[in-house]
């Protein structure tokens, strides 16, 4: 298999573990070890105690597969497969639903693998560009108009990688409607769902709004459990779970045995460990709304809609110039906060990812406060 290089993953590599605040990130803080045991119920508890590290359910732990199910309105256990991530998910899922000759719409910019895999597999991929002047959001008569005979998955990413956007209720409706009408699969990449900002609604999840539909989860991003390394597919159509069962059988067979009853204990207690995030999350919010409006000089951003990422962009002229390559450098170079720049997005020079969840974000925007000056 030929597939280019992941950017953004190649640029993490170089400084991820190096640098002292990592502002870039998509993830929210990840929970100890210790505090996350606490969250155990009678039946979890017993089952960690009890845990022997064999091989597990290569389909997933029924009990995870159940709680899983219980994030969706019309999905059962058995609509769910368990990954290493989401990242290995997209991985199977676009290897097994799509060829050479396919016509794919991704959301763009984006999350690279939702794309480049498909790409890898021969599909022809447009990218679907979210309108920034329009405040990052999804075109929906323009993303119909742009299906073809030939497309067979529509996939958007909502709450959205970089940008925070979150499509309104009607639009996700009307766009998974047509996609059914259209017989063309639509996947959700929904990692960020439950992050929704001020009141902002959860969106329904694709795989309730079409039995042909796939919704893909992670335990990663808004659930606070990076280091699991567990996410999902779900989706009413079994073929399409069935295919990738018997790829995942050439990835990683089955999931890591103490990863799966963590993240059960995860979900069990999802109240708290949401409600932690999004107090994170809206915390930070609040100290970037203040940045933002005393840097307009040099920043200029749309606050996101939902999720833990959002998308500053330089101003021209400004005290921060107007290269993001040469900004990120810069900071990280002087002060070791990292951000993640366009490029490694394949999306120009002039924005930035950062990310709203992780807990040194205040000392983080006091560091790049010093280094724009003034
Ligand atoms: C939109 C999107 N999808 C999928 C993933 C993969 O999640 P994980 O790294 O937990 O497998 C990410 C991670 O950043 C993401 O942002």
């Amino acid at each position: 298999m030929r597939i280019a290089d992941f950017a953004l993953e190649r640029y993490f590599a170089r400084w991820e573990f190096a640098v002292e605040h990592v502002l870039g990130a998509s993830d929210v803080e990840g929970w100890s070890m210790a505090e996350l045991v606490e969250l155990a119920d009678d039946e979890t508890r017993a089952m960690w105690n009890g845990l022997r590290l064999g091989y597990t359910e290569s389909t997933g732990h029924p009990k995870l597969r159940g709680e899983i199910a219980r994030l969706y309105d019309s999905v059962e256990a058995d609509d769910v497969l368990v990954f290493a991530g989401a990242e290995e998910a997209v991985f199977c899922l676009f290897n097994t639903s799509v060829e050479a000759g396919d016509h794919v719409i991704v959301t763009w910019p984006g999350y690279q693998s939702l794309y480049e895999v498909a790409r890898a597999a021969g599909a022809h991929v447009s990218l679907h560009a979210l309108r920034e002047d329009d405040g990052w959001s999804l075109d929906v008569d323009r993303l119909i108009r742009s299906f073809r005979p030939e497309t067979r998955m529509v996939v958007v990413n909502a709450p959205h990688n970089p940008t925070g956007m979150l499509p309104s209720e009607a639009d996700w409706r009307r766009l998974a409607e047509a996609c059914a009408q259209a017989r063309i699969r639509l996947v959700g990449d929904e990692v960020y769902r439950f992050l929704e900002h001020d009141g902002a609604a959860t969106l329904p999840a694709a795989a309730d709004l079409d039995d042909r539909a796939v919704s893909i989860g992670v335990m990663s991003k808004s659930f606070a459990l990076a280091g699991l390394r567990i996410g999902w597919l779900a989706t009413r159509d079994r073929s399409v779970l069935d295919r990738c069962a018997r790829l995942k059988d050439y990835t990683t067979i089955c999931s890591s045995a103490p990863s799966e009853v963590l993240a059960l204990i995860g979900l069990r207690a999802r109240d708290r460990v949401l409600a932690r995030s999004r107090e994170i999350v809206a915390g930070n919010l609040g100290v970037l709304d203040d940045f933002f409006a005393r840097r307009a000089e040099a920043l200029a951003w749309i606050r996101p809609r939902a999720g833990s990422i959002g998308f500053p962009r330089l101003v021209p002229g400004g005290p921060a110039g107007s290269s993001a390559d040469r900004f990120a450098a810069g900071l990280v170079e002087k002060t070791g906060v990292l951000l993640l720049p366009s490029s490694t997005f394949g999306f120009g020079d002039s924005h930035f990812r950062i990310g709203l969840g992780r807990t040194d974000l205040p000392q983080a925007i006091e560091a790049v406060d010093g280094f724009l000056g003034g």
